[in-house]
């Protein structure tokens, strides 16, 4: 019989792409949930439902688990993020989900000096002491950043600021990462490589942001430059922005991180688990070339 598998976070950057790519693989049947139901309707399919549904509301968590037999698990940036798992995490167990694939993050560890890296592995902690076996994915930044965060700069301006200096980071391609959770999701053969483990899942290179600047350049046609700016200036334009000051301390951290060099480490991990090699920058700045231009 068909199994369900809830994918959470399904209106967000990673979670539509696991809807996507989920659709294609046969016998599952997809609940594709969070709050803002009607952004989802778009993916809906015969094999995709849309799923209202609130980290914050039990009885609504209740609901959407009903007859799920595996979960895709994504907790937006907020500082109760480790809450918010929680809460799915225990009504899954009620609702006897077998499979948990949580989205997390590269360098999670509860000592880390970047706060979402310390909420990723408390959330993951959660998951390994409710004894429904797991994978976790710890991602480096997404290159859909350039798209998220900066696209508007980039389309209106042709430059990008990011306080990161020289740092080189293996910046992986959400289309890879969303490859690899549906690896994790179905691929029953493939248990042993996923079955209580983390996926360390990065681009094939660590390239610096001038680097990302000439491959955008490049691929859209129109010179598009790298500023890297303090801290301080940093923090100016995402208060700007609207941005609220636990998430702006939480991406200086990052920026921080990256400037130590520890976002460079590059991995195997998506072509041992889907059997092809990640996707280049460049060719993620050929395939979204317009959104820039
Ligand atoms: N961006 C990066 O470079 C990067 C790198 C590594 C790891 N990560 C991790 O990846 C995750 C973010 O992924 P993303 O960028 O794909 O997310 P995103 O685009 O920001 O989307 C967040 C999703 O969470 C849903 N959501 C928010 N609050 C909710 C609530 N209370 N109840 C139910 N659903 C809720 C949102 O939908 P509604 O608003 O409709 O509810 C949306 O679907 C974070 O955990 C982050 O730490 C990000």
């Amino acid at each position: 019989m068909a199994e369900t598998i809830l994918v959470t976070g399904a209106t967000g950057t990673l979670g539509s792409e696991v809807v996507r790519q989920l659709s294609n693989s046969t016998d599952v049947n997809i609940k594709a949930a969070a709050r803002s139901v009607e952004k989802i309707k778009n993916l809906e399919s015969d094999k995709v439902k849309a799923v209202s549904m609130d980290y914050n509301k039990p009885e609504n968590l209740k609901e959407a688990l009903k007859n799920v037999d595996k979960l895709f698990l994504l907790t937006p940036d907020v500082p109760t993020a480790h809450e918010l798992a929680s809460n799915l995490v225990n009504e899954a167990k009620k609702a006897g989900v077998k499979y948990i694939v949580k989205q997390s993050v590269m360098g999670a560890d509860e000592d880390a000096d970047v706060g979402t890296m310390r909420l990723h592995r408390r959330a993951e902690k959660i998951i390994e002491e409710s004894g429904i076996p797991y994978t976790f994915l710890r991602p480096n930044e997404f290159m859909q950043n350039f798209i998220n965060f900066h696209g508007h700069s980039i389309k209106n301006n042709n430059v990008f600021y990011i306080p990161a200096q020289e740092a080189k980071v293996s910046i992986v391609d959400v289309r890879d990462i969303a490859a690899v959770a549906v690896k994790a999701l179905t691929d029953i053969n493939g248990n042993v490589i996923h079955k209580n483990k983390a996926h360390l899942i990065t681009g094939p290179e660590a390239i610096s942001y001038y680097q990302a600047a000439d491959i955008l350049t490049t691929e859209t046609g129109k010179k598009i430059d790298y500023v890297s700016i303090s801290d301080e200036d940093a923090r100016g334009g995402m208060k700007e922005m609207g941005m609220n000051d636990w998430l702006i301390n939480t991406i200086l951290e990052l920026y921080n991180y990256y400037r130590k060099g520890y976002a460079s480490y590059v991995s195997s991990a998506v072509e041992e688990v889907t059997g092809r090699k990640p996707i280049t920058f460049a060719k993620f700045a050929k395939d979204y070339a317009e959104t820039f231009r």
